[in-house]
């Protein structure tokens, strides 16, 4: 096992806190700081495991920050709460790496930073779905070989997205606005599944299709699908916005490949089990005009074989939320979950949660997503 090196904050704190990752800004430790909480960092990139995690915690450990990159379960729920813990973060919006129900089991509360990552993992997903769409990667590769040489009338054709129909699996916070994104942005009809009607959303494309009208202009049209299978066969875009659950693991499967259009494009920036990995590779390497972008795979870090090969797939390594501004940002929503429960503060529960980040935040842990289960009160204002 490698040593890991921890770099201590406050080192008379009154509360112990451990960071298992380097965070970006200097907020979330001011706002330990401000509550004289000790605070440990591991200065390493590598990824913990389980057992380093809990050596980290050791006898006495109030409060963790940890990555979706970590199991945090039975094991490092029970080693948390037999050292005095109460509060843990997940430095992301997805917590599918933490078992919320082993967390109960220990009263340990469970935060997560919505909110933040809403516009900028929108602004990579539309990234993806482009740079799929008109072969950015590919093109630029072929220019920097020096292949160039001189323009050509059918040079890299890509897909014309202006007024086609974009599907969104999942019409959460993320996938609403990647959806009005991509409506207002190319006057695209939009089709969605999700278990839940979103209202707010069909109403704002009603909206926009009235002000369409409006301008002498075509209308757009927003259509919940009965089925995913109905959302996939009317798509020429399609982008997945699930969260990972028994239910969503392998959504896009062979069958459901083969209802999509030749030329489709598929995005996801969501989890990457939501795609069978291996048949989307034999997918793109048999139809070599459908377009794939992906931010994430299904065995982070590793990809499946063949998929680094394709040319019709562009990929990036998870970093549809890697701004500054919202890394930071989720950095002060983990911090302030943490710091908002180890004080007894209740959980807040408005949707809007960029009030944390202001300078006079509430007396409210931002995001606890176990708060009745375990008996947090409700922030009430
Ligand atoms: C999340 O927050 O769930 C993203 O995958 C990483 O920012």
């Amino acid at each position: 096992m490698s040593v890991l090196e921890w770099r201590t904050y406050n080192p008379s704190g009154s509360k112990r806190i451990i960071v298992t990752k380097e965070l970006p800004g200097d907020r979330w430790l001011k706002i330990f700081h401000e509550v004289n909480f000790r605070v440990e960092v591991c200065t390493s990139t590598n990824i913990l495991s389980i057992s380093e995690i809990k050596s980290a915690i050791a006898d006495q450990c109030d409060g963790a920050i940890g990555q979706l990159t970590e199991k945090w379960g039975e094991d490092l729920f029970s080693a948390l709460a037999a050292a005095g813990g109460k509060a843990y973060s997940n430095y992301a919006v997805g917590y599918n790496n933490v078992d919320v129900a082993a967390a109960n089991k220990h009263g340990v509360a469970v935060g997560n930073t919505p909110g933040v990552l809403t516009e900028t993992t929108t602004e990579m997903t539309v990234t993806l779905t482009l740079a799929a769409a008109r072969r950015v990667v590919e093109a630029d590769t072929f220019m920097r070989a020096g292949h160039y040489t001189g323009w050509l009338p059918s040079l890299f054709l890509g897909e014309r997205l202006i007024r086609k129909t974009v599907g969104v699996v999942g019409a959460g916070r993320i996938g609403s606005a990647y959806a009005r994104a991509m409506v207002e942005g190319f006057k695209m009809d939009l089709i969605y599944y999700d278990l839940q009607p979103n209202i707010a959303l069909e109403d704002y494309i009603k909206a926009y299709s009235v002000f369409l009208e409006s301008r002498g202009e075509q209308p757009v049209s927003c259509k919940r699908a009965s089925s995913v299978e109905e959302l996939l066969q009317a798509s020429n875009v399609i982008s997945l916005h699930p969260v990972l659950n028994e239910t969503t693991r392998h959504l896009i499967n062979v069958t459901r490949l083969n209802l999509m259009k030749p030329n489709a494009i598929l995005i996801n920036a969501s989890r990457g089990p939501v795609i069978d990995e291996s048949a989307l590779v034999a997918h793109c390497q048999k139809h070599q005009e459908f377009r794939v972008g992906l931010d994430v795979f299904e065995d982070e870090p590793r990809m499946h074989h063949g998929l680094a090969e394709l040319k019709n797939v562009v990929i990036v390594p998870h970093i549809a939320s890697a701004t500054s501004w919202t890394r930071q940002g989720m950095a002060t929503l983990a911090a302030s979950n943490v710091a908002g429960i180890l004080r007894g503060h209740p959980a807040w529960q408005n949707y809007d949660i960029t009030t944390f980040l202001e300078n006079s935040p509430p007396n409210a842990a931002p995001s606890i997503v176990n708060a009745e289960a375990i008996g947090i009160p409700l922030y009430r204002n």
